[in-house]
């Protein structure tokens, strides 16, 4: 029989974070189990803190989203976003679901071919291309998406020497009224300049214009502004066909859908504020139903979502190391997890909440990391009940750019575990060790 400690009982004044809008006080449960495994028993195996990734939850998100689009359209793409997670077993579980690779970087193409990936079957995206990346990368017949004119004349000039008529999209930036625009990457709808660079492309002859892309930005509550990207491609893709004669073979709308974190500037928890996959894909269905384009010859639809496949199915487990009291009144809780492993805390109030059952009265807690740096704060004025040394917390949704952005800084970096659908683990990552960081490093022979 398990026994509750006996807990003195206190006279607190009322505090602001205990009680939300409505009036309620927020009611927090114990997480004591990941994906079905206790938390201790990871920790046990593994240590703290520790990355651990559920499987189930990244194929039901994938499946979902795939789902919600081939409702809609005749074809489908997913091209898994590298940057968001690129640990091998994230990418390999995607890509065994038929997704291809989405990458902006020669190391990111490169992990995509160590995977198996083929060179035709990668979207390559981002500003940095220079001739080296594309001497090596255009022979395999991997999907050009063009940022800037230099780059257009570079692999024009590589193309007509290598004897090989590359295939490539237009990177276009465009203004929806939901959110500010992302003006840096590709060429401007609104000014022309995209159905200028399209121009040039046919004209050259020595580029295939296969599609146009457009990636909004990130974390897009607004469905709308989806809508509106699509209707402008489709105008473009309409006037390129009018013009041109051409049909393009993809329309990408890149990535952006929310995960379920809550970003700092939301009043709701993500659950209630993230709209399905369904309202992403109803809305691109409504912004590309002007598309004029022979029956049977439809784009496919390429998307580049990252951040909404793979966040919800990452958690870390973290162990208290300490308790405070602040100057402010505030509790303050010393985790063994800093800002180094959990980048996102600088944008997102993380859900945390504790791995075994607890008491007492919760108050304002904010919740330092072990860096030996006053930014180390994963967590602000959060309500929490007190917790002693050794206990674990779990912080939910963190499977997105956090370990591809963590900085091994002052503590080595911690291990990552999957957990498959049938409640087997393994590491995907190992914890870091001296000599992983003393690898790359040398002493001058001078010394
Ligand atoms: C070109 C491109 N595609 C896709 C993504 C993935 O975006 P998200 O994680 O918001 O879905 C990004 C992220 O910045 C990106 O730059």
């Amino acid at each position: 029989m398990s026994t509750v400690a006996y807990e003195r009982p206190v006279l607190t004044r009322h505090q602001v974070g205990a009680m939300n809008k409505f009036s309620r006080v927020r009611a927090m449960e114990p997480q004591t189990h990941i994906a079905g495994v206790r938390v201790e028993e990871l920790v046990e195996k593994y240590g703290s803190p520790l990355f651990v990734f559920s499987q189930k939850t990244l194929v039901a998100r994938y499946r979902e989203l795939r789902d919600a689009f081939a409702r809609r359209f005749a074809r489908v793409r997913i091209a898994w976003s590298y940057k968001t997670n690129y640990l091998d077993a994230i990418c390999t579980t995607f890509h065994r679901e038929g997704a291809w690779a989405e990458v902006v970087s020669v190391f990111e193409w490169e992990k995509a071919r160590h995977l198996g990936i083929p060179g035709d079957h990668i979207h390559f995206n981002g500003p940095l291309k220079t001739e080296e990346v594309l001497r090596r990368v255009v022979p395999e017949g991997t999907i050009i998406h063009l940022d800037n004119f230099d780059e257009l004349a570079l692999l024009e000039r590589l193309a007509e020497e290598l004897g090989i008529k590359p295939k490539v999209a237009i990177r276009v930036n465009l203004a929806v009224e939901a959110i500010p625009a992302w003006s840096r990457f590709g060429f401007n709808y609104e000014s022309g300049q995209a159905r200028t660079a399209a121009a040039r492309i046919i004209a050259g002859g020595k580029l295939t214009l296969a599609g146009l892309h457009c990636h909004l930005g990130t974390c897009i509550l607004d469905p709308r502004a989806y809508r509106d990207q699509a209707a402008k491609l489709t105008a473009l893709a309409n006037d390129l066909r009018q013009a041109h004669g051409l049909v393009l073979s993809f329309l990408d709308i890149g990535g952006g859908f929310p995960s379920h974190s809550k970003l700092k500037a939301q009043y709701l928890p993500g659950e209630q504020t993230s709209p399905s996959f369904d309202r992403y894909a109803e809305a691109c269905a409504e912004g590309m139903a002007g598309l004029e384009y022979p029956p049977g010859q439809e784009p496919m639809i390429v998307l580049e979502t990252g951040r909404a496949l793979v966040d919800d199915a990452g958690s870390m487990v973290t162990t208290v190391i300490a308790n405070k009291r602040m100057p402010d009144g505030q509790r303050g809780l010393v985790i063994d997890a800093g800002v180094n492993l959990l980048f996102t805390s600088y944008w997102y109030e993380h859900d945390i909440v504790p791995a075994q059952p607890f008491g007492g009265l919760s108050e304002p807690t904010v919740m330092y990391g072990p860096l030996c740096m006053n930014i180390d704060v994963v967590r602000d004025t959060i309500a929490f009940p007190p917790m002693h040394v050794g206990d674990r917390l779990v912080v939910r949704n963190v499977g997105a750019y956090n370990v591809t952005q963590w900085m091994q800084f002052i503590t080595y970096r911690p291990a990552v575990v999957m957990v498959s659908a049938s409640g087997e683990h393994a590491i995907i990552r190992k914890a870091e060790t001296l000599e992983t960081v003393l690898g790359p490093e040398q002493v001058p022979p001078w010394f």
